[in-house]
């Protein structure tokens, strides 16, 4: 990982900026609306950031929106690098690392899922407790820059306790049943087989998707705390007798937007009264 390029990313946006982000936000397919809740807010293209990947799929508008939300100072990542688009994973997890460099301590990841566990419904938003890397690559692959963070990172908590327990609140504060469970990362982009699904299911996952996985591992490198919330978008592959498709995905993310943002912004607000 290119110290200097982070430097310079963090830089450029640091430039364009007269607040300090405390707060990294990753927006998954059809979340990216969060962002337009932010107050006043800045935009920075990705394509003019120096060092930063530019953004390929549909649904996902590729730039930072930094301004303030429920007291907070936040930067949303409205749009994100995928692994399957073919990026690599350094690229896929730059943001991370400049959002470290710009001083930011506490990541929210979010994303779309298919649900491996039975019980669950597509809509539902589920905060995860754990992941399973089911990939077989890692970001952290290749010489460890030791001022970035260990060799071995310990990953027993990687979606951060005192942060699982704030959500906990914030969902019963607004009378929201959320669901809770381990996300598995698999690269995408074909969906999963029904086989796949029910060996995931063997091995303990309870919603699977393409991303999110990359970027917390680079983010507890880095020392950063992390929340994670999925938005069950449909049932994983072979749970229902019917095909899956990016259109239900984007649907149902439409469809549960106002829970997922009331969610978010009162996470957010506890965050602030920490
Ligand atoms: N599988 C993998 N990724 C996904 C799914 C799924 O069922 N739904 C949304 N992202």
């Amino acid at each position: 990982m290119n110290i200097e390029a982070i430097q310079q990313a963090s830089q450029y946006i640091t430039d364009k900026l007269s607040i300090k982000p405390q707060i990294g936000l990753i927006l998954g397919s059809g979340l990216g609306i969060l962002a337009d809740e932010i107050d006043n807010p800045t935009k920075i293209k990705y394509e003019d950031i120096p060092g930063f990947p530019v953004s390929t799929v549909e649904g996902h508008a590729g730039q930072l929106v930094i301004g303030s939300l429920k007291g907070m100072q936040v930067l949303a990542m409205q749009g994100r690098f995928h692994y399957y688009e073919g990026y690599d994973l350094q690229e896929v997890t730059f943001p991370v690392r400049v959002m470290k460099q710009l001083g930011i301590e506490t990541v929210i990841v979010t994303n779309a899922a298919g649900a491996v566990n039975p019980s669950f419904e597509p809509g539902n938003l589920m905060l995860i407790t754990d992941h399973i890397n089911h990939t077989g690559v890692d970001p952290l692959f290749g010489p460890n820059d030791p001022t970035l963070g260990v060799r071995f990172p310990d990953m027993t908590n990687a979606y951060t306790p005192a942060l699982q327990q704030l959500a906990r609140k914030a969902a019963a504060k607004l009378d929201l049943t959320i669901q809770e469970g381990v996300y598995v990362w698999n690269s995408g982009p074909s969906y999963e087989t029904p086989a796949e699904i029910r060996m995931l299911q063997k091995l303990g996952g309870d919603a699977v998707g393409m991303s999110t996985v990359p970027e917390v591992i680079v983010a507890r490198h880095a020392g950063m705390k992390v929340m994670g919330i999925s938005c069950i978008s449909n049932m994983a592959a072979g749970i229902l007798d019917q095909p899956l498709s990016h259109e239900e995905v984007i649907e149902t993310t439409e469809r549960v937007k106002e829970q997922f943002l009331s969610l978010v912004k009162e996470i957010v607000a506890n965050l602030a009264h920490q």
